[in-house]
């Protein structure tokens, strides 16, 4: 059924049309699809886009989640605050719903190639900005691209990524949630010919994995380490001071990576006693955050302090692998703890974190800016589709029991209060406003 729809323009849209003095911008995908899903009630997912070189004409095909509907949108620059939306029913036939479980629909085969994004969890501010920027670039290459979070759980996310390939995806990018859940999805994925990249975490004991975008994750903890070493002058044999340690969810590699990196640097002022742990707590094991949560972190923070350091001892340092566990223990110290804030590490620049680095309650975090990548992973995603040569730029070092994983490496880079307003604001990755300025 055709029908024409005059809307009301998204503020981007409206924003993209003033700054093209008077030339209408091709609305974005997330704002046809907010309109398609207003006016059928229901959720739909991109099938197929077209968009003329000039801009000057667009038309998308979406299918409703369930299946049972196609709406095709079409949009002219010389009307640009009109759709025309032309919908068709699609023959579901399927097995009859039973009464242990939902009605299974027929798997919906996309035309043009696709890209699945397998993304761990909703609840950390970083992996909704790497799903977003990774969404936003491929659609803009012209690709579709099927977008989906885990919740943090395995089975949600192997799930997901067969769901993927059997609806055709060429592609799928996998920031994992554990190192090898993944790898039977994956072996499904390898006989269907789909190309997979590790984002961010390296994929363990499947050589299904095609390749491995990341952060240098080591330096990273390596860097976290030599902040608090420089900070409290421990090269120039300062101390004794005390310092607790909190790292991330153990079966994530990266956990342990960031860990090694710091305590390379940390464990020598350890053992000549210019660091002390009065906890005791110091192995991977103990020092691990389920799911890197901030409660978790908090509550073990609270015990550690009102075990050791509720007599008036100080706490000098706080190694946190990352900002939600930074948190965590921020919380537990603005609640028990009276003496002098730590120097506490962190990494991701979540705007929570930096509102505390502010206020002098986190002394650093590590920048891993999703921008950049992300960027990466669009350009090798692109790069396979296209036929081209893959760029990487490490061939050595991620041995993940299968294989030596083609990588690309990205740099990370300190930021504290020093530099943050250039590297945070400057760069465009936040507002004053977003950091309450
Ligand atoms: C990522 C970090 C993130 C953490 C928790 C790690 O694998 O590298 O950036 O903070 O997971 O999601």
């Amino acid at each position: 059924m055709k029908k024409i729809f005059a809307v009301i323009l998204s503020i981007s849209l409206i924003m993209g049309l003033a700054a093209c003095a008077g030339k209408a911008e091709v609305p974005s995908k997330k704002d046809v699809q907010k309109e398609v899903e207003k006016e059928y009630d229901m959720d739909f997912k991109l099938d197929s886009k077209d968009i003329a070189e000039d801009g000057s004409e667009a038309e998308w095909v979406f299918i409703s989640e369930d299946g049972t509907l196609e709406v095709t949108v079409t949009w002219s620059a010389d009307d640009p605050d009109e759709f025309d939306f032309d919908d068709k029913k699609l023959d579901v036939t399927g097995p009859e719903p039973t009464e242990t479980g939902p009605l299974p629909t027929d798997v919906v085969q996309y035309d043009g190639p696709m890209v699945g994004v397998s993304m761990p969890t909703k609840d950390l501010q970083r992996w909704n900005q790497d799903g977003d920027y990774i969404e936003t670039e491929l659609e803009n290459l012209g690709y579709a691209v099927d977008l989906q979070y885990a919740a943090n759980d395995i089975y949600t996310q192997v799930s997901q990524i067969e769901n993927m390939v059997n609806s055709g995806c060429d592609v799928i990018i996998v920031a994992a949630i554990e190192s090898s859940s993944v790898s039977e999805a994956l072996d499904l994925a390898e006989q269907a010919g789909v190309t997979v990249i590790a984002y961010d975490r390296l994929i363990y004991e499947s050589d299904a994995v095609d390749y491995y975008v990341t952060f240098d994750n080591y330096t990273l903890g390596l860097m976290q380490g030599e902040y608090i070493a420089a900070a409290l002058g421990l090269e120039s044999g300062a101390g004794p001071f005390n310092i607790e340690i909190t790292t991330g969810d153990a079966s994530d590699n990266n956990a342990m990576l960031f860990y090694q990196g710091a305590m390379d640097v940390l464990n020598p002022y350890i053992e000549n006693g210019q660091l002390a742990v009065l906890s005791g707590q110091t192995a991977f094991e103990d020092v691990a955050t389920t799911s890197w949560k901030t409660e978790s972190a908090q509550s073990r923070a609270e015990n550690i302090i009102s075990a050791y350091y509720s007599n008036g001892e100080q706490i000098d340092a706080w190694l946190c692998s990352n900002d939600s566990t930074a948190l965590g223990v921020e919380n537990a110290l603005a609640a028990n703890y009276t003496g002098p804030y730590p120097i506490i590490t962190g990494q991701d620049c979540d705007i929570a974190n930096i509102k505390n680095m502010l206020d002098g309650k986190q002394a650093m975090s590590m920048f891993k800016d999703t921008r950049t990548l992300a960027y990466q992973a669009v350009v090798m995603a692109d790069e396979i589709l296209s036929g081209q040569v893959v760029e990487v730029n490490d061939t050595v070092t991620y041995d993940n029991g299968e294989l030596v994983v083609p990588t690309y490496l990205v740099e990370p880079v300190m930021v504290d209060v020093n530099n943050y307003y250039e590297i945070l604001i400057d760069s465009g990755y936040y507002t004053e406003y977003d950091l309450g300025l």
